[in-house]
């Protein structure tokens, strides 16, 4: 956790009263490094549970654990002063009921040191959010595709056209009366997106939902290019990792089997005293 007092991070409250205005720009992280890199540019930094896919090769979301993002949750606290700090409740801790979800919110709020929870669902989970909420926790809500529900949805696909639309309407609307602070939107198409940003009163943040949402999300791994197992379509790819490291990993390799690595920059002297490398190592 930050020890600088004089940095105020942004709080639930800030995030509400963003709505129509500059977007809120939000990114996923798993690991101090990356949070620190990510906190310098973000308003929201969420732990997803997209970190059973992307960083430990399961299957699907619905694998993880509330250990693994308390885990997470506490290395990502350590990389983030200025964002807020948003961490999900994984699959199965917190849909039976609104007790459960107090009890699984309440430790990842107190081991992460969290600002915010998100929990996927819309009119269903309504009661539960004002339950937290009304308990001091403040929930962000997730509508659309909600992969936890992808072998109810059948498969990870659009949500909302023709008259599904109504539904997702609905969904905004149940979660923002009850109380969330904010909604992420995932993969409906931008015409719905923009009627249910216009009527709902707190900031919708799209993925996979067009420009007219009041921010934008991506999992940080889709966005570098380091999670290559699929790329869906709203992802825009602004970097290539898995490329830039594949030619790193091979160039160490190769150097390693010609022995042109270590060098003597990277060896240490016999004897204490004796001259040392210029790096001074
Ligand atoms: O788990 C996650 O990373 C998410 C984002 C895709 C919004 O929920």
């Amino acid at each position: 956790m930050s020890t600088n007092l004089d940095i105020k991070a942004l709080t639930p409250r800030d995030i509400t009263a963003r709505k129509g205005q500059a977007p809120l720009v939000s990114l996923t992280a798993y690991t101090t490094p990356m949070a620190r890199l990510v906190d310098a540019h973000c308003d929201i930094v969420l732990v997803g549970d997209s970190v059973g896919m992307v960083v430990h090769g399961l299957p699907s979301t619905l694998q993880v654990t509330l250990e693994m993002m308390i885990l997470h949750g506490r290395a990502v606290r350590r990389g983030v002063e200025r964002a807020l700090l948003v961490v999900d409740m994984p699959f199965g801790t917190y849909e039976e009921s609104p007790q459960q979800a107090f009890r699984t919110a309440a430790r990842l709020m107190a081991e992460t040191e969290a600002g915010a929870v998100k929990l996927e669902g819309g009119e269903t989970m309504a009661e539960t959010i004002g339950f937290l909420t009304r308990r001091g926790i403040p929930v962000m809500a997730h509508i659309g595709l909600t992969p936890q529900a992808v072998n109810t949805l059948g498969g990870y696909r659009v949500q909302g056209r023709g008259d599904d639309a109504e539904r997702i309407l609905r969904d905004g609307l149940a979660v923002a009366e009850a109380g969330a602070f904010a909604v992420v939107v995932e993969k409906v198409p931008g015409a719905l997106a923009a009627r249910l940003t216009a009527d709902c009163p707190i900031p919708t943040i799209g993925i996979g939902a067009s420009a007219a949402c009041d921010g934008q999300i991506l999992v940080i791994d889709d966005m570098l290019g380091a999670f290559t197992a699929f790329r869906p379509k709203f992802v825009k790819q602004y970097a290539d990792l898995a490329e830039i490291a594949g030619g790193a990993i091979a160039a160490y390799a190769a150097d390693v089997r010609e022995r042109r690595f270590p060098g003597p920059e990277h060896a240490f002297a016999d004897a204490v005293g004796a001259k040392r490398p210029a790096n001074g190592a």
